[in-house]
């Protein structure tokens, strides 16, 4: 039985900008709860206690998120990596506080529906050196590519151009004490990073055996917007129609629909799946299937569907929003000023797509 998870929500999250300008990726919220706490439900449902955290950048957020893990039944200890230098890297900094155990890691990004009762029990009674989880993807070329030979993983390749399976490494592995020779022997890639895949490919060049686990359920690596969309999506799906806030007679809530304590509907439609958060509120608008709404925003004269609003923000008079990330305390709103003009205020890297 694995003791201990290795959780990484460090890394600077190039991918997902603006956003993590300001905000951990680990803490953009999937029908309102940051993707990392469904990793630490998913921790603590198999029985782990001990958990070590990599934390960069962003460590204050995570920790302020997270605390000492109390409230998912986990006791967290916090390692600090000075630079994203690789997951490679992250095992290498934890070897202390992993010392001999077995261990579980977790990419604090990674979202997967399936419990890991069934991986856990397979590394149990098999003992392999590794043991990494396995999705079928139909185009595996994006992602990290595994060699399975009767039933054991005999290589692995990165972003290959014709891949020798439809076998994509998802961000869930298990490793026994070996792992961390490997990532002591190996020498950091082209990009400058210490890559797992190679440290798990020294384990297999060494006569360690590595097998795999393929997995039924959803995965998703929530690095891009799309991706994070998804994620929400199929979140939202698993939701129970909870209606606590407050509405008026001329709105209307129909289906899965969560509304938290504290929100207020007037004149509004939510379609589920949704979710709307405490505080929100919503005016002259609607709020269409597979879109979460954070706590204290307020939506006017708007109609929005299958997107993501964070915390704080205010959107007046836009119809209408689709497939959308917007950030923490935006502002979108109708000016009257002239001349008539499109007049943004626009972090770094943002996107904004015209119709
Ligand atoms: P990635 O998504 O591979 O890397 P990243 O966070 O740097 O993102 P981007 O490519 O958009 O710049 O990281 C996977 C997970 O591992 C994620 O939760 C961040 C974490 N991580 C670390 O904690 N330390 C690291 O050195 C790296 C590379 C990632």
């Amino acid at each position: 039985m694995p003791t201990k998870a290795l959780v990484l929500a460090g890394g600077s999250g190039t991918r997902l900008r603006p956003i993590t300008h300001t905000s951990a990726k680990q803490l953009v919220p999937l029908a309102n709860r940051p993707i990392l706490f469904y990793c630490l439900d998913a921790i603590a449902a198999v029985g782990i206690r001990d958990v070590g955290i990599i934390v960069g950048e962003t460590a204050p957020m995570i920790k302020d998120a997270v605390g000492d893990g109390g409230e998912f039944g986990l006791d967290v200890t916090y390692i600090h990596q000075e630079a994203p230098l690789g997951l490679g890297h992250c095992v290498l900094i934890a070897r202390d506080y992993l010392a001999s155990d077995p261990f579980i890691m977790y990419l604090g990004d990674n979202f997967l529906v399936d419990s890991l009762s069934s991986f856990v029990e397979e590394f149990d009674t098999t003992r392999p050196s590794a043991q990494i989880l396995l999705k079928e993807v139909e185009d595996p070329r994006q992602f990290g590519v595994a060699i399975i030979r009767d039933g054991e993983v005999v290589g692995l390749v990165e972003k290959p151009p014709d891949p020798p399976s439809n076998l994509a490494l998802i961000g869930v592995y298990m490793f026994d004490v070996a792992i961390h020779e490997a990532v002591r022997a190996i020498r950091p890639s082209a990009r400058g990073e210490l890559e797992i895949t190679d440290a798990i490919q020294w384990l297999i060049e060494h006569d360690h055996v590595v097998r795999s686990h393929v997995i039924e359920g959803d995965w998703i690596d929530t690095g891009k917007r799309q991706d994070i969309l998804a994620a929400n999506r199929i979140v939202l799906d698993l939701l129970r129609r909870d209606l606590k806030g407050t509405m008026d007679p001329e709105s209307r809530v129909v289906g899965r629909v969560v509304v938290e304590p504290g929100a207020k509907l007037v004149r509004s439609e939510v379609r589920g799946p949704a979710i709307v958060g405490t505080g929100t509120q919503l005016i002259d608008s609607f709020v269409g299937p597979f879109t979460s709404i954070a706590g204290n925003c307020r939506l006017e004269d708007c109609e929005i569907d299958h997107s993501i609003v964070l915390e704080g923000s205010r959107v007046t008079g836009v119809k209408r929003i689709a497939d959308s990330l917007i950030g923490r305390e935006a502002t979108i709103e109708p000016s009257t000023d002239q001349p008539r003009a499109y007049r943004f205020l626009v972090g770094d890297h943002s996107e904004i797509h015209l119709p």
